[in-house]
């Protein structure tokens, strides 16, 4: 398989850079565009003269699968990476500061629009921004080929970040059988179950949340083994253990899951971790900044993937994640990436509720490329049947 293009160029030599104001009122949009665990998007944005910063919002933190913080650190450092895709598709580079001030440790970023070269190869990723969806539906047997495999791992290390792709049959059974282990433990905890409820099933317009639309259907009877019958929900589990299944989140609390029931996710998909050498808010923060690197690159080559995070969350799994498969270092983040149909898009919050000292209306963001007519979230363009999105060479997207 072809390797990505070589990066692109800024949007055109010839064009001056943005003006700085629409500039960092962009990559706010670009920022709530990001990926968050649960789409808690615990993120606040404060708009500045020359500046803007990213800080964590400790009220929409998951208390019960997230206590430390992990996950909410990953978020922000997801919305920080898009951020910086933006100022470089906008002609300017980016200085940041990653949690500068230790009075403050909510303030987890500060980024400074440089005027002098912006990096080519962030700017490719522009249009990659609106188009990546989290994708839970089974993905084609098709492998990510070794060469792709070795560029997401530069790139990941682009961003401070370990990329491991799981790759022995015993490792990928191992790295199955833990994530059953933990997403069995979190089912048993009725404050898991009462926070997974929580997300799923937010009020209208709230603009946040895992939305139906985007989860697989658990049928009646899958529903009935997990809520009354134990020994019903065992036989399940014991078929997926001879299967090799590693199980996606149940997110589908209202029996409303719009995807296949069928998410085909066994041992033959394509597995990596993200993992850290420190165990800290700023490794954590460069994890997330890695994760949307790897998802943005991976979305424009026409490559879907989701998170499988359950085993990550458990300290007992996550410990032996780390004896058994990162080589001592800390694991992030669990991705399976295959070929599929695009994910759908969730809801994204009002900007007047994330964005402080903005001039831009209050509704949901503003997508940069591809904006549909009903504005954000939109689906890319609509793939021409069998084609399948490419770069365009140009930093774009175009279809094969
Ligand atoms: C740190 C982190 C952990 C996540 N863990 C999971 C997971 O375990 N299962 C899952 O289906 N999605 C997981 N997601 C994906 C989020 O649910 C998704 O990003 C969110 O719903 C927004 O949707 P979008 O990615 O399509 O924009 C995770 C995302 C992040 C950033």
């Amino acid at each position: 398989m072809a390797l990505p293009p070589p990066p692109a160029p800024p949007p055109s030599p010839a064009a001056p850079p943005r003006p700085l104001p629409d500039l960092l009122e962009e990559a706010a949009d670009a920022a709530m565009a990001a990926p968050s665990v649960h789409n808690t998007q615990p993120w606040r944005i404060v708009l500045h003269a020359d500046r803007l910063d990213l800080r964590a919002d400790r009220t929409r933190q998951l208390t019960t699968v997230d206590p430390g913080g992990r996950e909410l650190a990953q978020s922000v450092g997801a919305a920080l990476f898009n951020a910086r895709v933006a100022l470089a598709a906008g002609g300017w580079a980016a200085q940041v500061h990653r949690l500068p001030d230790p009075e403050d440790p909510d303030l987890l970023a500060v980024v400074h629009p440089v005027a002098s070269g912006p990096d080519p190869a962030l700017a490719a990723l522009a249009a990659a921004v609106p188009q990546r969806h989290t994708d839970r539906r089974r993905f084609s047997g098709t492998p990510v080929p070794d060469d792709l495999l070795r560029h997401l791992t530069a790139e990941a290390a682009q961003e401070g970040t370990e990329l491991l792709p799981v790759v022995r049959e015993e490792h990928r059974r191992l790295l199955a059988r833990l994530t059953r282990k933990a997403d069995h433990l979190q089912n048993a905890d009725a404050a898991y179950r009462a926070e997974i409820r929580r997300w799923t099933t937010r009020r209208r317009g709230a603009g946040d949340g895992v939305p139906a639309s985007a989860v697989p259907h658990v049928d009646d009877r899958q529903r009935d083994d997990r809520q009354r019958d134990d020994r019903q929900r065992d036989d399940r589990q014991r078929d997926d253990r001879q299967r090799g299944d590693l199980p996606l989140r149940d997110f589908d609390t209202t029996g409303a899951g719009a995807l296949p029931a069928d998410h085909g996710s066994g041992p033959d998909q394509t597995l990596v971790l993200l993992a850290s050498r420190e165990d800290d808010q700023h490794a954590c923060l460069r994890a997330g900044e890695a994760l949307e690197r790897v998802l943005l690159g991976l979305t424009r080559l026409g490559w879907a993937a989701s998170p499988v995070t359950q085993a990550v969350e458990v300290p007992r799994t996550r410990e032996q994640l780390r004896s058994a498969l990162t080589g001592g270092a800390h694991p992030q983040n669990v991705l399976r990436i295959g070929r599929a149909v695009p994910g759908p898009p969730t809801p994204r919050r009002r900007r007047d509720a994330v964005v402080e000292n903005s001039t831009r209306p209050p509704g949901p963001p503003t997508a940069p490329h591809h904006a549909g007519p009903t504005g954000w979230p939109v689906a890319g363009p609509a793939a021409p049947s069998g084609r399948r999105p490419v770069s365009d060479g140009r930093g774009g997207t175009t279809w094969s």
